[in-house]
């Protein structure tokens, strides 16, 4: 196991009935910048339910945060934060929401030209570059991304999407009611489950350095997604099954199975490059990617996809490549379940179009991915190529 730190700030309030706890951790002289998504909060109710809980607070609504947030409308909030005084942000909604509430709060204050803080790659930015942030808590309405406990956010810019990370981005609270996902459309459910799944092998099937515990938390998570997976997408309303999806995704990624293990993140970034491009949502680009990266990448990665093939699926019979086969199909069928296509070009991408995402991966300097940065443009390339 490598060295590692830790540290993670974020309070968590998961359950039924949850959202009494903004009185609690919102200061009550805040001025409060309430921060939404294209509708579905309003619709549903919850916005106003939220205001109830702010009582007698200023609340000031910021709505219209798109999926895959683009920083000229994060940059408008950042003004309004300014020009209102908001001292608090409460971010209703999913990664997206939530992902441009962060950048909002180290965005507001910040001196210089903001699209600098898209520059720094998974570098983390300082309290040094960014002096003063606005708090902000979240209610999470969509369980992927894991953002409602991380200090990352993912951002849109020009034709890019850029990784932001900052120990000053952790949300102070996260709501957690699972019943307030029950209104997601299939399709996001089945994005999650995806995203939650290869946010864990990401961090999971890249070599072993002997992490007992990371690797059997890992495993816990992948199990859980396998066993309610197909339930709480036919049954939205199952509440032990969202549940159990919704600590999921938050466990995947709020940097607890991170810990003293090497990480690989290819497949996000070269899934960021597919929606920029096409549109495609990110869990989507995350089920075309991965299983390609897998075959691609099998012999690096042997070991633990012979571990992932024994532990995770429960395969023993067969050769060890027999075993690694069966586990790579049984990812795609996986994920094909959910209703989510695993080819490129189930999405209307043409062939000809593997230059251009090349392209992009070169102007994002994404020349050097995995866990031993030993995926080049000739291996994405391989990659892309083996995905349609
Ligand atoms: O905008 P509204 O109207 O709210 O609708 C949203 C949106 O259209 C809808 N939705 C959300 N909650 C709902 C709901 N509809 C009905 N009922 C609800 N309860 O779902 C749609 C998608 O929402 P979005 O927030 O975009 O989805 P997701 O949570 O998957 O976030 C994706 C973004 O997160 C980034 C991605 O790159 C992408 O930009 N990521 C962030 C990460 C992080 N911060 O750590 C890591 C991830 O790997 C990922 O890259
Ligand atoms: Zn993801």
């Amino acid at each position: 196991m490598y060295n590692f730190d830790f540290y993670n700030p974020t309070r968590i309030f998961f359950g039924k009935d949850r959202l009494d706890t903004i009185d609690k951790f919102v200061p009550v002289d805040a001025k409060v910048l309430i921060t939404f998504g294209g509708g579905s909060a309003k619709k549903s109710g919850l916005i106003d339910k939220v205001k109830a809980n702010l009582g007698n607070r200023r609340v000031v609504e910021f709505g219209g945060i798109e999926p895959n947030p683009r920083y000229e409308t994060l940059m408008k909030a950042a003004g309004i934060v300014i020009n209102e005084n908001i001292d608090f942000i409460l971010a209703v909604g999913g990664g997206s929401v939530i992902d441009g509430t962060k950048f909002i709060s180290l965005a507001s204050h910040y001196q210089g030209n903001a699209t600098d803080l898209l520059k720094q790659g998974f570098r983390p930015i300082t309290s040094e570059v960014v002096k003063k942030v606005v708090p902000f808590g979240t209610v999470l309405t969509l369980p992927a991304t894991g953002s409602e406990m991380n200090n990352g956010a993912v951002i849109s810019y020009e034709h890019g999407k850029f990784p932001v990370m900052s120990e000053l981005a952790f949300p102070q609270f996260s709501i957690l009611d699972p019943t307030v996902t029950f209104s997601l459309p299939r399709i996001q459910v089945a994005n999650g489950i995806v995203d939650t799944f290869v946010h864990t092998t990401e961090q999971y099937i890249t070599f072993p350095v002997d992490a007992k515990v990371q690797d059997r938390m890992a495993e816990g998570i992948l199990q859980t997604l396998i066993e309610v997976g197909a339930t709480t997408v036919a049954e939205p309303e199952n509440y032990d099954a969202r549940a159990n999806l919704v600590w999921s995704a938050t466990m995947a990624l709020n940097g607890i199975i991170a810990v003293g293990v090497p990480q690989d993140w290819a497949t996000h970034m070269i899934g960021h490059e597919l929606t920029a491009l096409f549109g495609i949502d990110h869990g989507q680009t995350l089920a075309i990617v991965y299983p390609s990266v897998l075959e691609v990448m099998r012999g690096q990665k042997r070991a633990k996809l012979l571990q992932y093939a024994e532990r995770v699926w429960h395969i023993t019979l067969g050769s060890d490549d027999e075993k690694i086969d069966l586990a790579i199909r049984k990812t795609r069928e996986f994920f094909e379940s959910l209703g989510i296509k695993t080819r490129i070009s189930e999405y209307g991408v043409a062939a000809d179009k593997i230059p251009v995402i090349v392209e992009q991966l070169k102007a994002h300097g994404l020349t050097a991915l995995s866990e031993t940065g030993n995926i080049t443009l000739e291996v994405s390339q391989k990659i892309l190529e083996n995905a349609f």
